[in-house]
């Protein structure tokens, strides 16, 4: 039996959130440039993304660009900024073929020109697709991300549009860039660092956190698979016992 046919289709999470990381300790190992890994990252976007598609799951988020990546050396990233050109021109058709609709979340007025232009193109492309919502974070960070909603939800009350009773859960995740998508079930890091590097701190409240050594050029189908068998085997308790859980 493979792998995917070992998955409970009905059990499967309806949001994976991915960390992908370990392009540069790939490529280092391969006597490159960190570019080289970087380029190589793309083929496990494509492959995660064809997976996550098949199998019927509704949101797949990735951080692909942290406000912090923006401290490395400018050659890294402004290659970066160019792969993510080349990569959005040439990944629309496998977008189309898959019935993916592209999103983005992040601070993108920080993102080059070209960067926006080709985003917002492929968004507009994608916009009528059904299946999966294949979120970018670029130029994304959750403490960016949360001092936004801050600062939306304090402007409202200032104008009395909102009173301070009226702030609950709810209304938070709405102002948060993922508005309208529910909460990831699953988040996943690859390279064996096991840290959040500021992805969807809010967010990531009671998702189940999965950590393997595996660098994100080599992530392939069976590591999301198995990754996904892992999390079905959680009991996800919601500060219950497990004999609630069980009943
Ligand atoms: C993840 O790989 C990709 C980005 C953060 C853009 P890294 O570039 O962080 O690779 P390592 O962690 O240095 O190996
Ligand atoms: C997190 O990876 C950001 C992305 C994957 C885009 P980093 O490699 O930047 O994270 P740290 O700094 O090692 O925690
Ligand atoms: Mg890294």
């Amino acid at each position: 039996m493979s792998l995917k046919d070992e998955l409970i289709q009905d059990r499967l999470p309806n949001h994976v959130a991915i960390i992908m990381d370990g392009n540069g300790r790939w490529a280092k190992q391969r006597g490159n440039s960190r570019m080289f890994g970087h380029k190589h990252g793309v083929t496990a976007v494509r492959e995660v993304t064809e997976a996550a598609a098949e199998l019927n799951i509704k949101y797949l988020t990735l951080y692909a660009f942290s406000t912090e990546n923006w401290s490395r050396p400018k050659t890294e990233v402004d290659a970066l900024m160019s792969l993510l050109v080349s990569t959005i021109s040439s990944e629309t058709g496998t977008l189309m073929k898959n019935n993916v609709r592209l999103n983005a979340i992040g601070c993108k007025e920080t993102l080059p020109r070209g960067v926006q232009a080709k985003l917002e193109d492929c968004i507009k492309k994608t916009s009528e697709n059904t299946g999966l919502t294949l979120t970018l974070a670029l130029s994304y960070s959750s403490r960016w991300e949360i001092i936004e909603a801050f600062k939306g939800v304090a402007k409202r009350v200032k104008n009395n549009e909102l009173s301070i009773d009226d702030i609950d859960a709810d209304l938070v995740s709405s102002y948060m860039a993922t508005a309208g998508i529910p909460d990831p079930e699953l988040m996943i890091r690859t390279s064996g660092e096991q840290r959040i590097s500021n992805f969807l701190l809010w967010q990531l409240a009671y998702s189940e956190l999965y950590f393997c050594n595996i660098l994100w050029p080599d992530f392939r189908r069976d590591d999301f698979y198995r990754a996904l068998l892992d999390f079905q085997g959680r009991e996800r308790r919601f500060g219950k016992t497990g004999d609630q859980i069980k009943k």
